[in-house]
């Protein structure tokens, strides 16, 4: 069984990239294959020609492995690595139609982002569907705001089921409840676009910082204060674990602890999580060549795979595919 995600390479990894979907594939380990790429291609979508693609692709993969997942067990490679995902993502969109794609909610909140949206951003969900079908994908961990990119995907592969026979994979939107959307540090989805992140893995000083500016409401020292619902309590639900976090949440209640002494407590419990990956991660991004070699051997890897099932499925609908 597969368990595949993708992540854009549009900045640095955060809290709710590894809550809403990292962690699940991390644990998917065990029992899964995984499958994790770079997908350097989305990045194109809105960050057309970034300069320094290639580096965040290589701290994105350093990033993954330090989080805990074996490159040695799993396939790590870059989306842009395999050109059969573009092909398939062209034969897909000769059964997708257009008024379908333009009333996906992404490509419409696009449309108010941006004056004259990409053709390729329209496509966003096409090449999304490639990705998992051309690895025939068992199950996905994404966030709550890929639910319907993962909707059209499994649209896609019953179509395709219905037209060459079923032996296309449909596959299976992993969201976490709990999970689905952890709020970033203004209370609104945590996302590189809004600004409002916690980068895993920057600097010590920086994310202490972070967790300072995140507004509060006035209550004043020695009154009781509610973590739930607030997002302080949101990342101690997930850093301190349930027992630790009720019995804080309790001792709050109680006036025991003022805002500024959750922060300090958030902030604790944020780099005591992260410490040993943070450890990792430093010492992968000293050692590049090992990235590069990871990257390097998952792509040759990703590739042959990629072209066996186009292979199969150019063929499974009639076009002459002789090698
Ligand atoms: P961003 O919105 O910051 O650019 P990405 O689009 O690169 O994040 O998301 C990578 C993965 O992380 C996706 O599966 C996405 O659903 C998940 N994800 C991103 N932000 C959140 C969040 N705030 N809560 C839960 N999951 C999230
Ligand atoms: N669309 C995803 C995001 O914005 C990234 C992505 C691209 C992806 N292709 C994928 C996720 C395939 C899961 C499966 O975060």
């Amino acid at each position: 069984m597969i368990a595949l995600t993708g992540v854009r390479p549009t900045g640095e990894l955060h809290l709710g990239n590894y809550f809403g979907a990292l962690k699940q594939l991390i644990t998917l380990q065990r029992d899964y294959n995984i499958y994790f790429f770079v997908a350097d291609l989305h990045a194109l979508t809105t960050y057309v020609f970034q300069e320094n693609l290639s580096e965040v692709s290589e701290t994105l993969v350093a990033s993954i492995i330090a989080l805990g997942l074996d490159p040695t067990k799993n396939l790590i490679w870059t989306q842009s690595s395999v050109p059969e995902v573009c092909e398939l993502m062209y034969l897909l969109s000769c059964l997708t139609g257009f008024q379908y794609l333009n009333k996906g909610h992404a490509f419409k909140s696009a449309k108010d982002t941006y004056k004259n949206p990409s053709v390729g951003l329209f496509l966003y969900p096409v090449l999304m569907a490639a990705d998992i079908i051309l690895y025939q994908s068992d199950v996905v961990p994404v966030g709550k705001d890929q639910q319907q990119h993962m909707e059209i995907c499994r649209d896609l592969s019953e179509k395709l089921n219905k037209l060459i026979g079923s032996w296309i994979k449909v596959p299976q939107a992993l969201i976490l409840d709990e999970v689905a959307v952890v709020p970033g540090t203004d209370g609104r989805k945590m996302s590189k676009s809004y600004g409002n992140t916690i980068p895993i893995f920057a600097d010590k000083d920086r994310i202490l910082k972070i967790f300072k500016r995140i507004s509060t409401d006035s209550t004043k020292l020695g009154r009781p204060i509610d973590l739930n619902n607030s997002v302080l309590g949101s990342y101690l639900k997930l850093t301190l674990g349930l027992e630790s976090y009720r019995t804080l949440a309790n001792a709050c209640l109680e006036g025991k602890y003022g805002w500024g002494q959750v922060k300090e407590i958030a902030f604790e419990a944020f780099m005591k999580y992260f410490e040993t990956a943070r450890t990792k991660f430093l010492d992968l991004m000293r050692d590049r060549e090992t990235i590069k070699e990871v990257i390097s051997s998952g792509n040759e890897k990703a590739r042959a795979i990629g072209s066996d099932f186009m292979r199969k499925f150019k063929k499974a609908i009639g076009l002459l595919s002789y090698v």
